[in-house]
């Protein structure tokens, strides 16, 4: 096991996760960390995360010295290079004049380094650093550096101790995977022997340790994220689980039925259905502005939830189906939030369960894996994003059953011919947004004064950006006919052109 410390940068948990793809477990720890918890954790060895402060501020990460005389092998990147020289003998940290962000190349000067073991002499890196080490700490050599700074990387080989002042777990650093193997490999002599198998039955050994004979309440929304906690908790602990299924009447045509389906009669899963459609259409009443829509929609969720959880008697665990990109879209104390997502954080106060959360050190694809090695519907593991707020959101302006009926046909209508065109694994995410315009039209003989329907496709890999999908001619053409012909109040079809930025994917 390879342990990672977190001192804050938004990529730390990208390091975990390229070591796990090497097929060796590692995972992202608090900067806290004691050496003695540490040593209970037994790691091979230890990779310090980089970080948005500076080594020398008031308030500074630091960690117990004590982690430095543990004889693990150590590699700092960016601030974990810089804690390693603040922190030992004889470094110095300064803030620098010409800060550095961006791509850049290094020069390996010590090419028997066995960090960089089979790169070339000359890389193309990812810095971004504002601060610098001006002086190494006792023991230590320099072995690359970059226009910038003379200490782009640093080792001291009696201790195992490498830093790196560049970020070796994003793309950018073409070498940086090879780096990171080198270290886990043939400096920590990790050996690759673990995969998701190994994932899945010890997260159920350890749901198990933790629940020990009380009883865990899991809200399913029918989403990937959480049908695996839900079908992950009953392989652990079996009726000790109960979901609880809130039906907002903001999902899509067929959802609520195909959830209980797949998860209530498939899996066995004890699921509580609560029919709250009307409960939150009053609350919607009237209400235009999409940022209110959302705090409705989210405060209503926790609301609906909350009602049916107290209903239930000596509950002790809420289990939920945060993932680490959860974490950071959300807003973390760096990244600024867009809109406000209503599955992080939304619990009241009063509540006084303590959390499960499986999967928040995992990333998407990673779920999906689990998904298909518990045999979870491929409809469900390979479900487009669908955002809390759902149809909702897809309303524009005030929502009434009418217009939900709409989004839902065209939606529905949508999702067929996609799938007829084999297009499904093509596009990230496909939807029908029901537009407050009315436009004229003419049917048969008629005159009609009728809604416009937007379609919206794009490509992604994470929601953070998006390209609007290239989707053929014919295949929109299909779709506009059959949505005209077949729901009623739509008499005109567009597509939507735009990539994010600068529009969001939803239109609120
Ligand atoms: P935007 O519209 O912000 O959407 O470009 C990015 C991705 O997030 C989804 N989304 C949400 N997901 N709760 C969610 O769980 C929400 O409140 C929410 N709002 C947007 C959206 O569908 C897209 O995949």
């Amino acid at each position: 096991k390879i342990l990672v410390l977190d001192f804050g940068s938004q990529y730390n948990q990208l390091i975990t996760r390229r070591i796990r793809e090497f097929g060796v477990f590692s995972e992202l720890k608090s900067h806290k960390l004691t050496a003695d918890e540490i040593k209970a954790i037994n790691p091979k060895a230890i990779i310090f995360s980089g970080g948005p402060n500076s080594v020398y501020a008031e308030d500074a990460f630091k960690i117990d010295p004590a982690i430095w005389e543990l004889g693990l092998p150590i590699l700092g990147i960016c601030y974990g290079m810089q804690l390693m020289a603040h922190d030992l003998p004889g470094g110095e940290v300064l803030g620098a004049k010409d800060q550095e962000y961006g791509v850049t190349d290094i020069n390996i000067t010590v090419p028997s380094t066995p960090l960089f073991a089979n790169t070339p002499e000359e890389q193309v890196v990812l810095m971004s650093h504002g601060d610098k080490v001006t002086k190494l700490p006792d023991g230590f050599e320099p072995v690359a550096v970059s226009a910038n700074t003379p200490f782009a990387a640093i080792q001291n080989l009696e201790k195992n101790f490498f830093g790196i002042q560049f970020h070796p777990e994003v793309r950018h650093s073409v070498y940086g995977n090879d780096l990171l193997k080198n270290f886990v490999f043939n400096i920590a002599g990790a050996t690759a022997n673990w995969s998701m198998d190994d994932f899945i039955a010890e997260t159920i050994a350890e749901i198990r340790e933790t629940v020990g004979d009380k009883k865990v309440l899991l809200g399913l929304s029918g989403g990937v994220d959480s049908s695996v906690v839900g079908v992950l908790l009953q392989k652990a602990i079996g009726d000790q689980l109960t979901c609880i299924f809130v039906d907002h009447g903001l999902l899509r045509k067929g959802e609520a039925e195909q959830v209980m389906a797949d998860l209530g009669t498939g899996f066995g899963l004890n699921i509580i259905k609560v029919d709250a459609q009307k409960r939150f259409l009053d609350k919607l009443a009237g209400v235009t502005d999409p940022e209110q829509k959302r705090k409705i929609i989210g405060r209503e969720f926790v609301e609906v939830f909350n009602d049916e959880a107290f209903k239930l008697e000596d509950v002790d665990f809420l289990a939920q189906g945060t993932l680490y990109t959860d974490i950071i879209e959300s807003g973390t104390d760096t990244a600024q939030t867009i809109k406000s997502h209503h599955n992080v954080g939304g619990l009241p106060k009063e509540m006084t369960f303590k959390l499960i959360e499986p999967m928040k050190t995992l990333f998407k694809d990673e779920v999906r894996a689990i998904g298909e090695k518990l045999e979870i519907p491929h409809h469900l593991v390979w479900r487009q994003p669908f955002p809390g707020p759902g149809l909702g959101i897809r309303v524009l302006g005030e929502i009434t059953e009418d217009k939900l009926e709409i989004v839902r046909d065209t939606d529905a209508i949508l999702r067929e011919e996609i799938a007829a065109h084999g297009l499904e694994s093509e596009i990230w995410q496909y939807f029908t947004v029901l537009t407050g315009i009315r436009s004229v039209g003419v049917m048969g003989d008629g005159r009609t004064y009728d809604y416009t329907i937007a379609l919206r496709g794009v490509t992604s890999i994470d929601g953070m950006t998006a390209s609007f999908a290239k989707i053929p001619w014919e295949v929109l053409e299909d779709i506009s006919i059959r949505i005209v012909n077949e729901v009623d109040h739509v008499n005109r079809v567009v597509y939507d052109i735009t990539s994010k930025p600068p529009a969001t994917i939803e239109w609120e």
